[in-house]
């Protein structure tokens, strides 16, 4: 894509990166990603904002080159992690008069992570302003989204929030700025990477976004994904996925393996549906654990739909219950459902033992043996009765 200018001097020089599959060797990536650093040129001083993946490190050289840039004053790091910081180092050796702007945790993650010397820092403090001329920055420290020493810039002339992996989105573009009909895939992606990055973290992007409210925003900038050029869409979306009240709503990973725990899952979810409940069921043998992600930030529920395999759970089952820890939703219920060939009492104990950090109310599984009979159906359907009830309870 080369540079683009989103606002007078104010540049994209990262780098789109439409093949990449996975990330952090474990979130798929359905449309790529991109790396975006931003350079913006004061009347007096030039600031780097971010750099991109150590992969893509000559286009952002060639980005800089093609813009003739000689000096840069500033690298600002929002962020430690190497999809953005990757290449900050190789910046500062190249801008030798550079400062790297960073916060206390910020800085000294840089150095144990890049080996970067103490002296090319300068620490800011929550709140501090920096003049580049006619363009002012001001830092705002807005931690846990998704590290512990993330922050954001705001550009103040222009009202640019450059909030990092805040408000981004995996989902590469052929051109930064999103147009009107772009909104409904930009959402999506967003909402996608909201599961899989920030779900854990709902309760500090509530303080995040309280502690933005004091700022006039016309475009967000952030290190993943396009820009957003109205931010209201992805400010309102993030109020909703961080709220406290999920929806009525039931994610239901499953694996099966001869068929048994495939009726009872297909069942199962007619049952709830038929009770006004929604329900997202995801076959885990080619399921996306991103849409799983995506789906768990509004879940009330839980169920893990599993066979028992040598006394235990299936792995796949295992992996999902632990993801689902790791993610930490605000969902309130969990339960088991699935057959077994001589016994499912190991499958149960630690499933519920995984999920236990979560705090839901475990509503008493169905964990039946061979193929189901009527009666077990009919359990199945006591399950959807109970999760019925239990959500008229928060909702
Ligand atoms: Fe895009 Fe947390 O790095």
């Amino acid at each position: 894509m080369g540079y683009s200018e989103i606002s007078k001097n104010i540049f994209f020089v990262g780098a789109v990166d439409p093949k990449r599959k996975l990330f952090d060797e474990l979130i798929p990536l359905t449309d790529g990603t991109t790396y975006n650093s931003y350079l913006v040129k004061g009347s007096r001083f030039s600031a780097l904002l971010d750099t991109v993946d150590p992969t893509m490190i000559d286009v952002l050289m060639n980005n800089l080159e093609s813009l003739n840039v000689k000096k840069i004053d500033f690298i600002v790091s929002h962020h430690a992690e190497q999809d953005h910081s990757g290449v900050i180092y190789d910046i500062a050796k190249k801008f030798p008069e550079a400062a790297i702007i960073a916060n206390k945790k910020g800085k000294d993650m840089l150095m144990n992570l890049l080996r970067i010397p103490e002296k090319r820092f300068r620490v800011i403090e929550d709140g501090e302003v920096l003049s580049l001329g006619d363009k002012t920055l001001q830092f705002i420290i807005t931690p846990w989204v998704h590290w512990p020493e993330t922050m954001s810039t705001y550009l103040k002339e222009n009202r640019i929030l450059f909030s990092c992996d805040f408000f981004g989105s995996h989902f590469s573009f052929d051109r930064l700025m999103a147009t009107e009909n772009d909104i409904e895939k930009v959402m999506s992606a967003a909402k996608r990477y909201y599961g899989e990055i920030m779900l854990p973290f709902a309760s500090n992007i509530r303080t995040n976004m309280k502690k933005l409210q004091d700022y006039k925003i016309d475009m967000i900038a952030p290190s993943h994904g396009p820009v957003h050029d109205d931010p209201s869409f992805i400010i309102n979306a993030y109020r909703e996925w961080s709220s406290d009240k999920p929806g009525n709503t039931v994610v239901l990973p499953y694996v099966s393996m001869h068929g048994s725990t495939k009726k009872m899952v297909d069942y199962f979810k007619n049952s709830l549906e038929n009770r006004g409940v929604r329900v997202f069921d995801f076959n885990l043998t080619d399921g996306d654990t991103g849409e799983l992600a995506a789906a768990l930030i509004n879940a009330a529920t839980i169920i893990i739909g599993t066979p028992t395999v040598l006394t235990g759970p299936h792995p796949l089952a295992v992996y999902a219950a632990y993801l689902v820890k790791a993610l930490r939703p605000r969902v309130r219920f969990i339960s088991i459902i699935g057959s077994y060939g001589w016994s499912g009492k190991k499958t149960l104990e630690l499933l519920a033992d995984i999920l236990s950090p979560l705090k839901a109310e475990l509503i008493e599984p169905v964990v039946i043996k061979g193929l189901p009979t009527n009666g077990d159906l009919e359990s199945l359907d006591d399950l959807a009765d109970k999760i019925k009830e239990a959500h008229s309870r928060i909702l």
